[in-house]
């Protein structure tokens, strides 16, 4: 019987006193009288690995999770032996090894604060039905301290007093309590005393987290095989902590291409032809903008992977290219499972390869889903991935897809209890032979891996596009991702806001939900408030299952339809603004969507703060969440903030009442920001934009923001045809100036910013524009606050009169 609770611990046994002491340049090695061994890695100042064995004898050091391209390397790495323990101090930390027990302690170097406390530490139970151990972890959990992360747990954004499982679940309809789900990111950032630490804890079997409910002061996780491997990040600040994370796990390998961006509509499912085009033709008909129409299983014969239904879609390759005529990429499905049926392609090439997983006695693992039964390839064989990766060049190269959707791979499979494999299914694990007990929260990712490989490949110079339902950590590194099988109400509307930050907190920011709900029919006015939250969501697409009715802009009364047309125009001016927060996650792992205590960790009131987020650097969002609203309340974080809507301004810090009917939400922009917009278009491309719209709030003091761009697709960028314009904007009472930096060699086809002013607090006497002075007159000026200028200025310099 394996204990699913970390305080059952009466087969537990714990490492006794420290015998030796090694060291190999960043690597410590303790082994204790009852052969424990504890490496101690430094990755950074500011990164610690910690790996322990029972045996004294490691296992080969493999991890899907961490990826090569991580940064490494430290200023100082000291070791000092003191009374009772030894000591190893970065330039970020101190960790104390405590010689009787192995336990550790954690220091901030510059200020000796303790931030966090081995409670037992490192115990384990011996598990003699599979071999090895259960691993645990305990630390102490001090009053005060707060605890984010952890991917896409439905529940509150603080996960203090509650306990999670990491086993990825294909989850329909699932609810706030319902744990686990699709996602499996072990990984959590703590804040106490307003300095935030993080753990991950890199182990891929089913594991759990305990954040103080067991016992009241204590954090524990633990998992039910492999190794303690756990690494300690240190911000202080949590973005930080998450930036620091997302650099060990992977930032995404690309850009994704902007149209990935704008909006996507998506349903179980458009079929035929001629229902798709009705579709996208109605989008084109009402102006409403749109990149991406999507295709589910139905476009296939009898769902298998890589045909297609001729008698639904004859000829899928002119269809597809109609649709690219009219700006609409086109994304289609694909599933693990391949259907058993000797006289499919890919089912025989698989079987002749031997590519499907095996049970542990010999027969395939036959499961049923959409297609009936199936085989499964081993996505953790890399030769499978190869073959797999090959698959796609018939839908991407000869038929034009644009992207792919993977679904069902936690691996899904239906009528059975445990919904997935059996854990005596075996897995290649890249040469780590293994059940799928180790494989299991892995399977997903690398199918999606898999996926990007081939569209890489076979999109090329375009860049790939790729959408997973299951996840681990590194995910990331692949594909977006979408929250699952919600459903449409107004509980879920919360969920999905939540889901989303807590993504972007596990360093995966390209994240949606199924707006309007996937179960279930939602009303106008939720699937309105819905859209209004998903323009600031990085992945923003429609879904549902189409068991109940429509849900397209229009399927609603007709001002719904005018609304949600508002917020996607809306979107569309952000583009450029979010693409520029984009290439900040992709260069840096900086969360695109940030819960506020991220925002400001030092004021108490963001820690328990759940619906206001900040979208990129400078707009702050809160959805309506309540039918029949009128406004809400909502906490403005410190600082100085205008209202999106009227440019009011707002001093923050305070829970306040926003107005916000039906066809507005509460939006502010942070003052100092210099904001890019693109014009309307229905779709990415469709204009050659001549103008760019910079939003410029008015602040007394500094504030720098930037604008990167590029050709919106294709790897020229990462040879240097990108720019990067740094904005830094000075106020003064009677003076603001605005400079310009710019990087990169791209040439844009815009000539010219327009330069919206919002909050001057005087009245404009005198315009320098690169140490020269122009006539009021000289500049296209639409009431005092509006100009158009040279996209190439250096400095903007505006003074006036009080
Ligand atoms: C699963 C997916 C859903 C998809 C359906 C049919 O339920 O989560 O998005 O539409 O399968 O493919």
């Amino acid at each position: 019987m394996i204990t699913n609770t970390e305080l059952e611990y009466k087969g537990n046994v714990f490492p006794s006193k420290i015998v030796s002491l090694d060291k190999d340049v960043d690597t410590l090695l303790f082994t204790t009288e009852n052969d424990v061994a504890l490496q101690i890695k430094v990755i950074r100042d500011s990164v610690l690995r910690f790996r322990y064995s029972t045996t004294g004898i490691f296992a080969n050091d493999f991890s899907y999770a961490i990826t090569k391209y991580a940064n490494r390397g430290y200023n100082k790495l000291e070791i000092d032996e003191k009374e009772g323990v030894f000591v190893i101090s970065t330039a970020k930390l101190i960790c104390e090894v405590s010689k009787v027990d192995l336990k550790i302690r954690l220091f901030d170097a510059a200020t000796q604060e303790l931030i966090n406390e081995d409670e037992l530490g490192f115990h384990w139970e011996e598990s003699y039905e599979h071999g090895g151990d259960i691993v645990k972890m305990s630390k102490v959990s001090q009053d005060g301290e707060s605890y984010y992360g952890l991917g896409d747990k439905p529940n509150h954004l603080n996960l203090k007093g509650k306990r999670y499982e990491n086993w990825v679940t294909d989850s329909y309809a699932y609810g706030k309590n319902t744990d686990p789900i699709y996602k499996a990111i072990p990984f959590y950032t703590g804040l106490i005393n307003k300095k935030a630490y993080g753990v991950f804890f890199d182990n891929t079997f089913r594991s759990f987290f305990d954040f103080a409910q067991e016992r009241r002061n204590v954090t524990s996780f633990w998992a039910q095989g492999g190794e303690m491997n756990y690494y300690f990040i240190y911000g202080p600040k949590m973005t930080d902590v998450v930036e620091y994370y997302t650099d060990l796990t992977g930032k995404p390998h690309q850009l994704p291409p902007l149209w990935a961006l704008g909006f996507h509509q998506c349903k179980w499912s458009y079929y035929p032809e001629s229902k798709v085009k009705e579709i996208t033709g109605t989008f084109r008909k009402l102006q409403i903008p749109c990149d991406a129409i999507y295709l589910d299983i139905d476009y296939m014969d009898g769902f298998r992977c890589f045909t297609w239904n001729k008698e639904y879609f004859p000829d899928p390759k002119r269809m597809v290219r109609e649709l690219e005529e009219e700006g609409f990429k086109t994304v289609a499905i694909i599933d693990p499972g391949i259907k058993i049926d000797k006289d499919y392609w890919v089912f025989k090439e698989g079987l002749e390869n031997d590519y499907f997983c095996k049970r542990a006695d010999g027969p395939y693992m036959k499961g049923k889903v959409w297609p009936g039964e199936c085989y499964f390839p081993d996505f953790t064989n890399p030769k499978v991935r190869e073959w797999w990766s090959d698959l796609f060049k018939g839908l991407i190269e000869d038929i034009g897809i644009k992207g792919v959707w993977n679904d069902m791979n936690e691996p899904a499979v239906m009528e059975v209890p445990n919904k997935t494999f059996p854990n005596d299914v075996r897995h290649n694990y890249d040469g780590n032979y293994c059940s799928h007990r180790k494989a299991h929260n892995v399977y997903g990712m690398q199918m999606a891996r898999a996926t990007y490989q081939g569209l890489k490949k076979f999109s090329y110079p375009k860049r790939p596009f790729v959408i997973t339902r299951a996840a681990y950590s590194g995910t990331q590194r692949y594909t977006s991702t979408w929250t699952g099988d919600n459903i449409a109400n107004w509980e879920h509307l919360w969920i999905a806001n939540i889901q989303v930050q807590r993504m972007a907190m596990s360093g995966f920011s390209f994240a949606g939900s199924d707006i309007g709900g996937f179960a279930e029919q939602p009303h106008g006015e939720l699937f309105t408030r819905w859209i209004q939250l998903g323009i600031f969501h990085p992945f923003f697409r429609v879904h549902s299952s189409g068991d109940h009715g429509h849900q397209e802009p229009w399927a609603f009364d007709e001002d719904v339809t005018v609304i949600v047309k508002k917020f996607i125009e809306l979107r569309y001016q952000l583009l450029p603004y979010l693409y520029t927060a984009f290439w900040n996650y992709v260069e840096k792992g900086t969360p695109l969507v940030k819960s506020l205590v991220m925002f400001d960790q030092e004021d108490m009131h963001t820690h328990y703060r759940t619906d206001e987020f900040i979208f990129g650097e400078h707009i702050l969002a809160c959805p309506v969440l309540e039918p029949n609203a009128k406004g809400r309340r909502m906490y403005v974080p410190r600082g100085k903030w205008y209202d999106f809507w009227t440019d009011e301004i707002v001093k923050g810090g305070k829970e306040m009442w926003v107005d916000a009917d039906i066809d507005s939400m509460p939006i502010f922009v942070k003052e100092g920001a210099v904001i890019p917009k693109y014009p309307v278009q229905q779709y990415v491309g469709e204009k050659d934009i001549e103008e760019v719209t910079l939003d410029i709030y008015y602040k007394k003091g500094k504030e720098n923001s930037q604008f990167f761009d590029d050709a919106h697709d294709g790897y020229d960028y990462t040879k240097g045809r990108f720019s990067l314009r740094t904005f830094k904007l000075t106020g003064r009472k009677d003076q603001l100036i605005i400079q310009q930096h710019k990087e990169g060699t791209f040439k844009a086809a815009y000539k010219r910013f327009k330069i919206q002013i919002h909050g001057l607090p005087f009245e404009i006497r005198n315009i320098q524009l690169d140490n020269q002075t122009i006539q009021l007159d000289h500049l296209k000026i639409n009431g005092w606050q509006t100009m158009v200028i040279d996209e190439n200025f250096t400095e903007l310099d505006l003074s006036g009169s009080l």
